[in-house]
Parts: structure tokens; sequence; C-alpha cells
């Protein structure tokens, strides 16, 4: 599948079409629709009741054509069947990504082994916990203490998930530490109806550990002492050791493995927050879900295949269009973290700037992605997606139907997503230029029936795909992250230099003078 990029065949040949179509001004979305009546059949792809419509992108039927000769030329099909069979796509940490086992209902061998008899285990575990704890009623609240993958899914799903949940319990998310957020939790709790879950996979991250730690002294200081307080605490982790030598007894520490990553471990152990939340029953329902993706991807042909569309048009806006960012916008009721949670997966997997071979793109690789849930950004950043001068692609996500007692609202958010969609495209002719939009703003709709527990976790597993996807086609690793780790080692070294009268250590004149101003200026 390797080979450079802007060197295959099918990359040149799209160059070529671009070039010949007058570049990227040379796709007019109003003249494209007017020369062709089918455009909505030949743009869109259906899995299902799920419908992707990306008629209103930049791009003409040769486009599409060639774009997908790109993804058979960069061996989509044989990446698709290394993924789910486990073999070593992580190839900086030379082991496999196998999210799509935490869902498979068939074995799935590694190394000789079944993993899907360590995730039915812990799965099994956790849905006695979770029974109990929402059989018992003693719980009310939790504190889930994690960060990044170890919290922005389950956090996202909790929201999103709220109007399907039989007695729901309040869940309160720790991620980084904000000391502020943290006095004002703990005044409101009652600690014998609280249970802390303790989330990190490594079981080293800064953030996790100090709240962990500050909670287990609050639980202690309310429950007569650290015995007592651990009895109400979880973990989850790759490293069950460090859990129970942290002092969680280990038939609450419930593993993860090194071979999910932390922002693709939605469908595992992770999820028991949500769990806890909203019950076993929509958490079985998400896997479901995931499970019918995880087929789409791996069966269908590239023309209908979602996750490797909305891939390609990733590649074609950022590389042909000179597109720097995607603008995501959940028309949905609880999807406010989305947005997030998608920036974490979409930007640490192709945050990348050289390819799994070690060489240096000569491309462009991940998007920026960001968002904001409907209608919120309408009346905050829209303004510069219909009159600004940068390109950025939006991506709406609707749901036809809604559950909740107010249908007058559902209505009201699709009409406006439509009608964003539209005015991107056709824009508006006026004689005041300030008064005018110039349209030919690409975006895609992505439709679900309705946000249920099913389709949330198809849409997890969906964009999950797409990112592999887009590494398959940009030649990156989607699953490791090492841009993450010199800020931490620099924070821990800078740390304790924030000290009165610490030595500071050697920096750049800026961070040096900024740690002398903090100093003076820091404490009271
Ligand atoms: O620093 C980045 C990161 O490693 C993410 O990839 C991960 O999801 C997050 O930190 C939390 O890591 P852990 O679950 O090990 O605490």
């Amino acid at each position: 599948m390797a080979g450079k990029l802007t060197e295959m065949p099918a990359w040149q040949a799209l160059a070529a079409h671009h070039r010949g179509c007058g570049g990227a001004n040379g796709f007019n979305l109003s003249r494209l629709f007017a020369a062709d009546p089918q455009r909505v059949q030949t743009f869109s792809a259906r899995c299902g009741d799920v419908l992707l419509d990306f008629s209103k992108q930049l791009l003409n039927p040769n486009t599409l054509h060639l774009l997908l000769n790109l993804a058979r030329d960069r061996d989509m099909a044989n990446a698709i069947t290394h993924l789910f069979s486990g073999a070593a796509v992580n190839v900086s940490e030379n082991r496999p990504a196998l999210h799509t086992a935490l869902r498979a209902q068939t074995p799935v061998p590694l190394d000789g082994h079944d993993v899907t008899t360590d995730v039915r285990r812990e799965r099994d575990r956790m849905r006695a916990f979770v029974e109990t704890v929402r059989g018992e009623h003693k719980i009310t609240d939790i504190i889930h203490i994690g960060i990044g993958g170890s919290y922005l899914g389950p956090a996202f799903a909790g929201d999103a998930l709220l109007a399907y949940a039989e007695k729901p319990l309040r869940v309160h998310y720790l991620s980084t530490v904000d000391g502020g957020v943290l006095q004002q939790l703990l005044t409101r709790l009652d600690a014998r109806a609280t249970l802390v879950i303790v989330a990190t996979k490594t079981f080293t991250t800064a953030e996790t550990l100090v709240n962990a730690r500050a909670v287990l002294g609050w639980l202690a200081a309310q429950l007569g002492g650290e015995q007592a307080a651990l009895a109400q605490f979880a973990a989850i982790t790759a490293r069950p050791e460090q859990a129970v030598s942290f002092g969680i007894p280990r038939d609450r520490v419930f593993e993860v493995w090194d071979w999910v990553g932390g922002r693709y471990s939605m469908c595992s152990a992770m999820a028991l927050p949500l769990a806890l939340q909203v019950g076993m029953a929509p958490f079985d329902a998400l896997l479901a879900g995931a499970r019918a993706a995880d087929e789409h991807f791996k069966t269908t042909e590239f023309g209908q295949n979602i996750p490797v569309l909305l891939a390609l048009l990733d590649v074609w806006n950022a590389n042909f269009h000179d597109a720097a960012s995607r603008v995501v916008l959940p028309y949905l009721s609880g999807f406010a973290r989305f947005p997030a949670y998608l920036q974490q997966l979409e930007m640490e997997s192709l945050g990348k700037r050289v390819t799994r071979g070690g060489a240096p793109v000569d491309y462009d690789t991940g998007l920026v992605a960001w968002g904001e849930s409907g209608t919120n950004g309408q009346h905050a950043f829209h303004q510069l997606l219909h009159q600004g001068t940068r390109l950025v692609p939006a991506e709406f996500i609707i749901a036809c139907r809604a559950r909740h007692d107010y249908p007058g609202f559902h209505d009201m958010l699709l009409a406006n997503a439509l009608a964003q969609a539209e005015a991107l495209m056709l824009g508006n002719a006026a004689s005041e230029p300030h008064r005018t939009y110039p349209g030919n703003r690409p975006s895609t709709l992505l439709v679900l029936p309705e946000a249920d527990a099913f389709h949330l976790g198809f849409l997890i597993a969906l964009y999950e795909h797409k990112v592999y996807a887009a590494s398959v086609i940009l030649d990156i690793n989607a699953f490791d992250q090492w841009g993450v780790e010199l800020g931490k080692q620099l924070a821990g070294r800078l740390l304790p230099e924030l000290a009165p009268h610490a030595p500071v250590g050697p920096h750049d004149a800026s961070t040096a003078a900024l740690i002398h101003y903090i100093r003076t200026h820091g404490r009271s």
C-alpha cells in the first residue's frame, strides 16, 4: 500500500483533473446541480437507515471516480482486513488497534489467544457492577476522574443518551487540574452516596493522579479513613497492578488492554460511567450500532462506504481546496460535547507530519476539527463560514426525530441545519458588498433516523473508521500520539521551578521571564 502518495498515478490523475477543471474555482455547486439532476443520487451513500449526502461538496463525478481510484490504489481493502485481523497497524509501537474486537461476536485471535474472551469477561464484570450499584440505590453521584480518551467518549455519550435512561445517576467528570471545579464539586456531594472512578489506561497521567489523590483525601476525611474511602473507588486501566497499589480493591478494577488506543476505547470498560449513568441496556445497544458500522466498513464497496467517503472528502478538501479545518455541526439534542470528542479522535490520530515509514510528508494530513452543537454556532462563528476569506467545509449531523416532548424544537433544529447548508452553497447576491454571500461553500449532511444508543454507537465507529481510512490514504499512523509527550516532560521539569525560591533551570528567555513574573505576582 505504501509508495509516496504524491507520486502515485492515482494522486497525479487527481491533481491533473483539479488543474483541468480550473483549480479550486472550477467547481461551482450551482452549475454542477443545474447540469446534473441526479447529483444527489450520485453523491450520497446509505447504510440501513443512515444517509450521507455529500452532493454539496466541491466535486464532480470524475473527481469522485478518481478519489475512489486513490482509495483502491492505496490498497484500502487490505488495510481494512489488517485492522480487523489484529495486524500491528500501530507501527511505531508495534501493536494492533483492535477496538473492533470490543464489539465483535466472533473470535479475534491475537498471539494465539481469542481477545474477545477477555472483552466478554470484563463486560460481564462491568454488567454485574452496574446492576449492583444501580440496583442498591445507595449511590447517587459518580465522580469520574480521567482525561482525553479516558473521559471524552463516556462524557459525550452520557449527555447524548440521557433521554434514553431510566433513573439516571449523576456523573461529574474531573479531567484537567481545576482546583476551583474540584472545590465546588466536593462541597455539593454527599460522600456516602458518591462512587469514584479513576480511569487511566497507563495509570501515569499526572492530572488524573493528582485529582484522584485529592478526591481520596476528601473522601477519607468524610468517611473516617482511607480504607473506607477506597472501598468507594473503582478503576479502569490497562495497569491493574498500579490501581491495586493505589489501594483500589481488585474486584473493582476493570481492565482495558494495550491493543486498544485510549481514544478508541469507548466500547470497552472505559464506558463504565456511561453504563452506570444510563444503564447497561443502552450500552448494549451502542455496541450493536458500532458493530453495524464495522460490518458496513468491512463489506461495502467504497462508492457507498461512508467512512471511506468521509476520509476522501477530507483529503480532497485539505489538499485541493486549501481547507485548513472542517467544522462539525451536530444539530442534535445532547451533543454539546461531541466536537471535543471528535477533536481528540481525529487530531491525535491524523495530526502527523511523517509517513508510517518515517519520511516527511509533502501533502496536508489532518484537518483541524472543531465545532459546536447547532444552533449555537449560528450566533457565534457562522459569520466566518458564510462571509470569511477561509474555506471551511462543514459537516452537519442531524436526526429525523428526537426523543423529547417538544417536537417543535426538533423541527426548528432541522430547519436551521438545512437552511445553513443551503445558504453556504447558494449564497446571495446583494447590491451592498457587506450583504453579499459568495456561496459555493461545501458541506456534508449525515442524517440519522434518531440519535438513540444504536445510532450513537454507529456514529462513533463510523468516525473511528473514517480516521483509519484517512490514515491509510495519507500513509500515516493513526494510533500513536508522540506529539503529546514533550509538553508533559517539560511541565514535569518546570513545576518545581514555580516555587518561590527554587532554582530555575535553563529555559528560553521568554519562559524564564514568565517563571520569574509568576513567582513575583503569583503568591498573595
Ligand atoms: O496525553 C495524551 C493521552 O495519552 C491520550 O492519548 C489519552 O487518551 C490520555 O492521554 C489519557 O491517558 P490515560 O488513559 O493513560 O490516562
